[in-house]
């Protein structure tokens, strides 16, 4: 089964990106062979700084390799190494309803969000509609943002098939498990717009400020709480075995608990958690060949079927290549 999914290299991965979507696409792995990549062209629509965005897409990378990803199963790989996408996107976008786009949620609330509203960023499901049939993908983990972005990419294959031959692969999403919005420190759901995060490779002093400030409410220590509305609480359950996660909502139902306690566990858990990682990923910045190579690997994997599938959408529409 092909599996597919990007991350756009827009900022740092924080615990709402891990336990939303990273954690899966590393878990889906196993007996799969997935394709991941880092949607450098589509962070190109709001990240117009050159060396910000080599700096993220490098990031992203390391995040990845450092979290678990094994790139001798799963293809990683940096958008821009499979040219072809544009390609694709072009043809694609002819047979995309404008009405389409402008239905599109995420291009409306990125101009609600005050970006300023370029060609790439409306025409940005198109791409991405490129990068899941350009490989033939059958399933592409997201989080539930992405729903509407999949559906058109479905109606994309669709429109595309019925005009001109069963080329495309009509793709499934699989939404990530919503019900687990990971709350920010200050009790809103976590993510980098908010700048309410805590990035998964925090450490020391800074982690230590993030966690120590999460918002509680003022119910004195003696009193009974309620964990299911306790952000720290709701963080710590993501970290816990189930035992000691049982043990301090009892804890918190029985009164007599500070929140500076919770917070306190909360901040070894999360400082455990990741501390694999952390030392993985300062082992992989030491090594920049190894990730370059990598990804060059990747790429060089990811294009070889990307040019398999060109051959046949040109001759399926008219436009075969002298080679
Ligand atoms: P952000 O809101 O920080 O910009 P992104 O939109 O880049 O995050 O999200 C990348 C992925 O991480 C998405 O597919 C989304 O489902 C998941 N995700 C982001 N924030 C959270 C959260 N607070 N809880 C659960 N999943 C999240
Ligand atoms: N739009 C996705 C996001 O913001 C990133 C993305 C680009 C993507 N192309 C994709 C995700 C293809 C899945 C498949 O999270």
């Amino acid at each position: 089964m092909r599996i597919l999914s990007g991350i756009q290299p827009s900022g740092r991965p924080h615990l709402g990106n891990y336990f939303g979507a990273l954690r899966q696409y590393i878990s889906l792995q196993a007996g799969n062979q997935p394709f991941y990549f880092i949607a450098s062209y589509h962070a190109l629509t709001t990240v117009q700084e050159p060396g910000l965005l080599h700096q993220y897409t490098q990031g992203v990378a390391l995040d990845f390799l450092a979290l678990g990803l094994d790139p001798e199963q799963s293809a990683l790989f940096a958008q821009q190494d499979v040219p072809e996408v544009t390609e694709l996107a072009w043809i694609l976008s002819c047979v995309t309803p404008m009405g389409m786009l402008e239905r599109a949620t995420s291009y409306k609330d990125k101009v609600a969000q005050g970006i300023s509203p370029n060609h790439g960023l409306f025409a940005y499901p198109v791409l991405q509609a490129a990068d899941i049939l350009i490989y033939l993908s059958d399933v592409v983990p997201v989080g539930q943002d992405q729903k509407q972005h999949l559906e058109m990419t479905r109606d994309i294959a669709s429109k595309f098939n019925q005009q001109f031959g069963e080329v495309f692969v009509v793709p499934e999403p699989y939404i990530l498990d919503n019900s687990a919005v990971v709350p920010g420190i200050d009790g809103r759901k976590m993510s980098k717009s908010y700048g309410n995060e805590i990035g998964i490779f925090d450490e020391g002093k800074n982690l230590k400020k993030k966690v120590m400030s999460i918002v509680t409410d003022s119910t004195p220590v003696e009193e009974p709480k309620d964990p299911s509305e306790s952000t720290p609480y709701l963080l710590l359950r993501l970290l816990a075995t189930e035992d000691e996660t049982a043990e301090w909502a009892d804890r918190y139902k029985a009164g007599g608990m500070g929140y500076g306690d919770v917070k306190k566990r909360l901040l070894e858990l999360v400082d455990d958690y990741f501390a694999p990682a952390r030392e993985r990923r300062r082992e992989l910045e030491n090594d920049p060949g190894y990730v370059q190579d990598v990804l060059r690997d990747g790429g060089r994997r990811a294009r070889a079927v990307a040019q398999q599938v060109m051959e046949k959408v040109r001759e399926a529409t008219g436009l075969p290549t002298l080679r």
